[in-house]
Formats: structure tokens, C-alpha cells, sequence
């Protein structure tokens, strides 16, 4: 029989349009073992500021139903993020407090992996545990280990074709998503 596809959605922390974890985002299919399925999540640009009055008077805005949804439907999600200011940046925190307020709230019991590129050479560690935190709260299973940590961002992705140059980082990159298929398959299918 036909083993069963794993469908996992990627949220990128990133807006900018030269961006490296975009860049990884992007290799993150070719990366991918078999029978992994990684697609981007609809996008969390649009968000207002998260204001309960808001939520209050005129519901969930669209996008962030849609981005639910994706939550909801995938087998796991994938973050991959720059760390500002040694955190996580303000835009994806506010696109996860905005879905964190939803009734049947989506990451609960969902299979996460994190990724981070950054230009220090800490590779946005401290944005990871931050995240993770966040993560604890909303009950989702943030996988621990591979941790992938993309340091000197700068120097490792070719700006022109978005590759990923450094082979040691690619290969921890494919032990890092056949470990999270192994883990999807272990504890995911609960929500
Ligand atoms: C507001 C801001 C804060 C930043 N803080 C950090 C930081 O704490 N640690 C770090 O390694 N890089 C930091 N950087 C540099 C980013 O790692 C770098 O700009 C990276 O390329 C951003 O990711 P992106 O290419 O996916 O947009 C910061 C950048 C910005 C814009």
C-alpha cells in the first residue's frame, strides 16, 4: 500500500524580498525525503496589529482565517525565521497571536520544526528558544533536535540563484526533515 503523503506548511518570518529564509523556505522542497509535501503558508503580511476590539467587532480578518486553515490541514509546520533583536520578529509574532485566538486553536498538538537564518553567528538561536516558548503555550510539539541554526547568513546563500552554498548546512538541513517525518509520523494526527 501506498505510504501517505505528508503534507507540512512553511511560514517564513520574513518580508523582505532578497531574503535568506525565504531563500531557504524556497530549497526546502528539494530538500524534502519522500513522501514529504512542503508548500508555503498563505501569507501574514496583511494582518492588522492584533487588537482584541478588533477581533471583537469584526471577527477574524480573512488572511488569518486562511493561514488557520493551512495550520489546521497540514500534518506539520515548519517555521523558518531571521531573529530581530534577538527574538522573534514582530510581523510573525502577531500573525501567531492573531491564529493562537482561534477557537480550536490550530497549532494545538501540531508537529513544528523551526529553522533560522540570520547575519550573526548565532544564526538566530535566540529567536528559536523564543519560539519555542511561544509554541509551549499553544500546546504544539515542537520537534527538539536537529536544531538548524544558518549563521553568516549572508555568506552562505548565493544572492543570484538562492542556492544554499554551504553542503555541510544542506546535509543537517535533510537529516533535520526526515527526522521531523519520522516525528510526524510519531506523534502527529492529533489535533
Ligand atoms: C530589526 C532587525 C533586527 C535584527 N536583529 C538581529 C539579531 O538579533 N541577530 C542577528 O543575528 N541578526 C539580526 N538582524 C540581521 C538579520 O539577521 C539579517 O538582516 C537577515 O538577513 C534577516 O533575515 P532575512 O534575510 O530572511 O530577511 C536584524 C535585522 C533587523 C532588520
Amino acid at each position: 500500500m501506498a505510504e501517505k503523503t505528508l503534507n507540512v506548511t512553511g511560514i517564513c518570518g520574513s518580508l523582505r524580498k532578497g531574503s535568506y529564509n525565504r531563500m531557504l523556505l524556497n530549497l526546502l522542497p528539494g530538500y524534502a525525503p519522500a513522501g514529504m509535501k512542503i508548500s508555503e503558508a498563505p501569507p501574514w503580511a496583511e494582518f492588522p496589529l492584533y487588537n482584541a476590539d478588533v477581533q471583537n467587532a469584526s471577527g477574524f480578518p480573512p488572511p488569518v482565517q486562511k493561514l488557520a486553515d493551512a495550520v489546521r490541514a497540514a500534518d506539520g509546520v515548519i517555521f523558518v525565521s531571521p531573529e530581530y533583536n534577538y527574538s522573534i520578529p514582530g510581523g510573525l509574532k502577531n500573525a501567531i497571536d492573531w491564529v493562537s485566538r482561534l477557537p480550536n486553536q490550530p497549532f494545538a498538538n501540531k508537529p513544528v520544526a523551526l529553522l533560522s537564518a540570520a547575519a550573526g553567528i548565532l544564526g538566530g538561536g535566540r529567536m528559536q528558544y523564543d519560539l519555542r516558548r511561544c509554541m509551549i503555550f499553544l500546546d504544539a510539539l515542537t520537534m527538539n533536535k536537529p536544531e538548524i541554526f544558518i549563521g553568516a547568513a549572508p555568506q552562505k546563500f548565493d544572492d543570484k540563484t538562492g542556492q544554499l552554498k554551504d553542503e555541510q548546512a544542506v546535509g543537517f538541513i535533510k537529516q533535520q526533515l526526515a527526522a521531523f517525518a519520522k516525528f510526524i509520523e510519531q506523534h502527529g494526527g492529533k489535533s
